[in-house]
């Protein structure tokens, strides 16, 4: 190659190397404006409702025992929470903060200080501390409702039974059903106060189906008989009947209530099993089935949207549910899931 032709080839490098430098610079201006455009257009973004807490917190409390009949710890003093309730609150978009009921106190009070509503889940245990425990958040949830915070309370199964058995002051209030491992349907009560409940803001033609088709999960072999609640004075000024649902004998019980003056929903049912448990085959899953967990889930996080609360931020971190590990046990083909065990 002669000396000319490698200057030239050289000046064309040169040039070219120019060229792309100066095109490259081009398109970074515009991808900077680009990106500028959207910083500078907030008026696009108008700022959520200031009376709405966008961060809420609901604590779940654990039930005695593994959650697995002993299969992942024998234990006398662990306690769980099924990790579909978990789910549901954090579907939702809330995050968890497990209420321990073997903690003192003391500490589950203060806990109580970082949640914007509570969750009573499903169980067994009627009595001893963990019946005491319920007790004494369920008041405090009241008295925070009384001082002017809204701070919704949920009680599932278990929970529903214990808060009628705290309200009536009647330890022996509950009835025998035969509502084990069944999917049901739930008879909307006539009449039925549903504007502003948890079936309020569901889709009509899903409200109609609640009636026809079998969509929830039930488990459970206590209840309540519309006929008997109505009875208890105190039971009937605090609660309000939404839906019943026949038993294997036909035997009415009631299956979802509502508080007439707190943000209280009871359910004898279990909303959370539909998109989260696969441990009974029992459990529907259709599209439908899904939808009612999700709306179930949706009532409760906005309504703890609605609490005055604004929890410590390091506190709440150190508290979450994030700080504890789920076990598998669904290869037992039976129960839950998964669960959260505190030792
Ligand atoms: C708990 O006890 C039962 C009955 O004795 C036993 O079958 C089971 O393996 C024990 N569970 C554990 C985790 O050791």
């Amino acid at each position: 190659m002669s000396n000319a032709v490698v200057l030239l080839l050289s000046l064309i490098a040169i040039f070219r190397c120019f060229h792309s430098t100066n095109s490259h610079s081009q398109i970074l201006f515009t991808s900077q404006q680009y990106r500028d455009s959207f910083i500078s257009s907030p008026a696009s973004c108008p700022a959520p409702n200031p009376n709405l807490y966008y961060r809420p917190v609901i604590g779940i409390l654990s039930h005695p025992g593994d959650g697995a009949s002993g299969r992942l710890n024998n234990a006398t003093d662990i306690s769980y929470i099924a990790a579909s309730y978990v789910k549901f609150v954090e579907a939702a978009g809330a995050r968890v903060v497990p209420l321990i009921f073997t903690e003192p106190t003391e500490k589950l009070l203060k806990k109580l200080e970082l949640v914007n509503g509570v969750l009573f889940t499903g169980g067994w245990a009627k009595d001893g501390l963990y019946f005491e425990t319920v007790k004494r958040i369920f008041k405090k949830a009241l008295e925070k409702n009384d001082a002017g915070d809204h701070f919704p309370l949920y009680g599932v199964c278990l929970g529903f039974e214990l808060i009628t058995m705290i309200i009536s002051e009647d330890n022996n209030i509950l009835e025998e059903f035969s509502g084990k491992n069944q999917a049901s349907s739930l008879q909307i009560v006539e009449n039925a106060n549903i504007e502003g409940s948890v079936f309020g803001r569901f889709p009509p033609d899903l409200l109609k189906k609640l009636s026809t088709e079998c969509l929830v999960m039930q488990n459970h072999c206590f209840g309540i008989s519309p006929a008997k609640l109505l009875d208890n004075p105190k039971l009937s000024s605090f609660f309000e009947i939404l839906t019943t649902c026949n038993d294997e004998d036909d035997k009415v019980y009631v299956s979802t209530v509502r508080s007439r003056n707190y943000p209280v929903t009871g359910f004898q049912w279990h909303p959370e099993k539909n998109a989260f448990e696969w441990g009974s085959s029992k459990i529907p899953h259709t599209e439908d089935a899904i939808q009612i967990t999700q709306h179930v889930a949706n009532f409760l996080v906005s309504e703890a949207r609605k609490s005055l609360n604004r929890p410590v931020s390091q506190e709440l971190l150190d508290n979450l549910i994030y700080n504890y590990k789920p076990t598998y046990c669904g290869y037992a083909g039976k129960g839950f899931d998964e669960v959260y065990i505190f030792e």
